[in-house]
């Protein structure tokens, strides 16, 4: 069956490295891009590209329908650290957004959906440890109150309505082709980038501050994987926790010493010390290995020397 895709979010992080993926995949011009800030020159020149505010039902009911879209990935969102700056704003995005999206599939004008969610579900109450698929989620951000509130309407979407829907709970990504966008592990990025620049970096968390990690070839496979996995073994429909790899900014930085050896970092702990210190170290995925045989490739060695040799390069 001839699938027309449209990615909502196609400038940020995810969106600028998933669109070209699916346009391999896919073919170019059944992968529409969309955003309310132009894309990448790369996406743009490479197949359909829409300025989109995900917010106006109306525009993109016209947007899915101009282009016959069967499957939206919805990668709008405000994210954590971004959000408790601009508390409203993020919750009306994260939530109008979903809903229009889910909307559409209710009323069988699309027929699937990816929506990511975060490891920002759970809170401080949450064993920290190896974080179960169903543990305790109090978060105390409004990035994470929207994400969990986000998952429970998927899978009532999905009981009530029969609706399409999966979701994976990405930890924080690491990619050399696009920056971060406003989230609390922004920093795992923004090291290689002074890295490779100034041989310093300033680290707005603290040294020991272990978070989970992911590499974001890996998210994106765990992302296509689970789009493409038989709806019969997706078993859960809130959304799957997985994991990739655990490590705190002095573990990043003695890696990246261990390649640049003049490179230094200092620690200026700001208020999104806060946010990290709620979420979890490690997470346990499981559930993913057993469901649908997820299983991430690459550990923190492999992530450094692939950053550092790209953003060389480029
Ligand atoms: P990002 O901030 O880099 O990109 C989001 C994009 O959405 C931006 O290009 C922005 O212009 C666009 N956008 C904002 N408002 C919009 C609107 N009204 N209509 C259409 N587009 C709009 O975010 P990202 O890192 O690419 O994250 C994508 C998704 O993955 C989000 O839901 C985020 O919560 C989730 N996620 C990301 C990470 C991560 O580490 N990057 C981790 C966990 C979950
Ligand atoms: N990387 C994201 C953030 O820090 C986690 O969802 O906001």
């Amino acid at each position: 069956m001839q699938e027309n895709i449209l990615v909502i979010g196609s400038s940020g992080q995810i969106g600028s490295e998933l669109v070209l993926e699916l346009r391999k995949i896919y073919g170019n011009s059944s992968i529409i891009a969309s955003d309310i800030i132009p894309s990448s020159d790369e996406i743009i020149s490479s197949g359909p590209f829409e300025i989109l505010d995900v917010t106006d039902s109306k525009k993109l009911l016209e947007v899915v329908k101009k282009h016959d879209i069967s499957q939206v990935y919805l990668l709008a969102a405000i994210l954590s650290a971004n959000a408790e700056e601009k508390v409203n704003l993020a919750w009306s995005l994260n939530m109008s957004s979903l809903f229009n999206v889910l909307n559409l599939a209710k009323e069988r004008v699309i027929r699937k959906i990816f929506w990511p969610s975060s490891i920002a579900v759970f809170g401080p109450n949450t064993d920290k440890i190896n974080t179960p698929q169903f543990a305790i989620t109090e978060p105390n951000t409004v990035y994470g109150i929207s994400k969990l509130a986000g998952e429970r309407w998927c899978e009532y979407y999905f009981n009530k309505f029969n609706v399409d829907v999966v979701s994976l709970r990405y930890p924080g990504l690491i990619g050399w082709k696009s920056l971060p966008g406003g989230g609390t592990t922004d920093y795992a990025v923004e090291i290689f980038h002074e890295a490779i620049k100034n041989k310093k970096y300033n680290c707005f968390l603290k040294k020991d501050s272990t978070l989970p990690m992911m590499y974001m070839s890996d998210a994106i496979n765990a992302t296509l994987n689970i789009m493409t996995t038989e709806a019969k073994n997706v078993k859960i429909r809130s959304s799957y926790n997985i994991a990739g790899v655990s490590f705190s900014p002095k573990e990043i930085s003695d890696e990246i010493q261990r390649n640049i050896s003049e490179f230094s970092i200092t620690y200026t702990p700001d208020f999104r010390q806060k946010i990290a210190d709620s979420w979890p170290n490690s997470i346990d995925d499981s559930r993913a290995q057993k469901d649908w045989k997820w299983k991430a490739e690459f550990d923190l060695p492999k992530i450094t020397s692939d950053m550092l040799k790209n953003l060389t390069a480029n």
